[in-house]
């Protein structure tokens, strides 16, 4: 039975002798409790975010280059805490760890269904104790617009007010904004925001008729409309649906380059991270040729703001700043036509961080009685499809060190709570934390058989944490 750790580290050896016995408490309270007690030494030579944690009888030593490094040891040590008839113990370890990929992210939709600082905090601590050190917040999409802004406070005025399934909606303000970004960083995450562009805009017209074309009512939207109700889009009114695709910002509409300059700059000036993510997925409505003109204001506005543009993938085909990040949300298997476009786009100097939709879209049911999610990204996805992948696989022929990470993506139609959130994402946020961490698929302890004795192994600390995770009949649940 392997160490119950996740995601797993790059070297991991049991030492013998005897374990280290501590006093009684809850997992937080010991890890805390030794890790404040243990020999920290700050060294040379473990990277950004690398650690080498020893563990004896005797106590806890720590050797890192950095306070990431030291925070990333202590999550180890806290899933190192075991029990036994005399107590807590842990065994005698030496673990030399250090990430495989720099961007490990999750990402929030916060428009579908909002959800209040706290349980953004929550969801921070949730994924921070897996080494992801990104939380991607999905602020603006067809339903609403979920920060208010000093530049242009009418765009969560008139557009916060409603979400999916009748609720009251809601916007942060700056000062959430900032107590959300604050939280992060004491957890060595960044945030990235997104503003959504140019489709996925519809609450944008609630307050800027001008800006946003009618809306394009397809088949598609109206199968959306008959199968989960919300009725059919109509410009000036709140949309609480789920159809996607109908909405787009008009690209010669007087004033969008100047809304655009100020809310792009605000959230620049707003967010201490490198990254800022303009969306430009699913954009049906949008003529190409404006949807690439589109694009590529936003993509220049939000580099000239100092921060790296992002945007899924759909976006990449079009002239980006170099460096540019495209954000893959296909299945594991592209077709040829997604994988030649995103070579391509790597070929211009573009990174790729990978979400395949079949693994881990965690808004996915995992089977068919699953109580919430939806099945689009090929039916259901059960844990062991969302483990079975390897980043480096995805798009053929693309190096290494083009891939920033990965991320996994809890989009919230069906995602009302906290519980719902928790369901959704455990165990499955654990894959996509593996896959960011952990030495590639096939490695030691990198299969399946492993992985899902090791979250069996932490079952026990997710309950403690009052983690309301799905007990998947795939995990042999202790
Ligand atoms: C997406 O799922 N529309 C990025």
């Amino acid at each position: 039975m392997p160490l119950a750790l996740l995601p797993w580290p790059a070297s991991v050896t049991v030492v013998e002798g005897p374990p280290l016995r501590t006093a009684p408490g809850s997992r937080r309270e010991i890890a805390d409790r030794l890790a404040d007690r243990a020999e920290l030494t700050f060294a040379e030579g473990h990277g950004f975010e690398g650690y080498l944690l020893l563990v004896s009888a005797n106590g806890v030593r720590v050797e890192t280059s950095t306070q990431a490094g030291a925070f990333y040891a202590r999550q180890t040590l806290a899933q190192l805490i075991e029990f036994d008839e005399q107590g807590p113990l842990l065994p005698a370890v030496e673990i030399r760890d250090a990430p495989r990929f720099a961007y490990r992210g999750l990402m929030l939709d916060v428009v579908r269904h909002f959800h209040p600082v706290e349980t953004v905090e929550a969801v921070i601590d949730r994924a921070a104790s897996l080494k992801l050190n990104a939380l991607h917040l999905h602020l603006t999409d067809d339903q609403g617009w979920r920060l208010q802004l000093r530049s242009h406070p009418e765009l969560a005025e008139h557009g916060s007010g409603s979400e999916l399934g009748g609720g009251p909606g809601g916007s942060y303000t700056l000062e959430d904004w900032r107590r959300i970004v604050d939280y992060a960083a004491t957890r060595h995450m960044i945030v990235v925001p997104e503003f959504d562009l140019p489709g996925h805009t519809h609450a944008v017209g609630l307050s800027h008729p001008e800006l946003v074309a009618d809306p394009v009512i397809t088949d598609e939207v109206r199968r959306a409309a008959e199968e989960s109700g919300g009725g059919l889009p109509e410009a000036g009114s709140p949309y609480t649906g789920t159809a996607v695709g109908f909405s787009s910002l008009r690209r010669d509409a007087e004033g969008l380059e100047d809304l655009l300059r100020d809310v792009l700059g605000e959230i620049a000036a707003a967010t201490p991270g490198p990254y800022l993510h303009f969306g430009g997925d699913e954009a049906l409505g949008t003529d190409p040729a404006d949807f690439g003109a589109v694009v590529k204001l936003a993509a220049g506005i939000v580099a000239e703001n100092g921060k790296t543009p992002i945007a899924w993938h759909e976006a990449s085909a079009a002239d980006l700043p170099r460096g540019s990040v495209a954000q893959y949300w296909g299945f594991r298997t592209p077709g040829n036509e997604q994988a030649e476009r995103a070579r391509a786009f790597v070929e211009r100097g573009g990174r790729l961080i990978l979400s395949p939709a079949d693994a881990i879209y965690l808004d996915m049911k995992y089977d068919a009685e699953t109580r919430i999610g939806l099945t689009w990204a090929d039916g259901p996805t059960s844990v062991e499809r969302s483990y079975a992948w390897d980043p480096a696989a995805v798009i053929p022929d693309v190096p290494e060190s083009a891939i920033l990470g990965v991320e996994a993506c809890l989009w919230s139609e069906t995602v009302a709570d906290l519980a719902d959130i928790d369901t959704l994402m455990f165990p499955r946020v654990g894959s996509a934390a593996e896959a960011g961490w952990s030495a590639p698929a096939g490695t030691e302890q990198r299969t399946w058989e492993s992985f899902r004795e090791r979250v069996a192994g932490l079952g026990p600390a997710w309950a403690e944490a009052a983690i309301a995770f799905h007990r998947s009949p795939e995990i042999d649940w202790r």
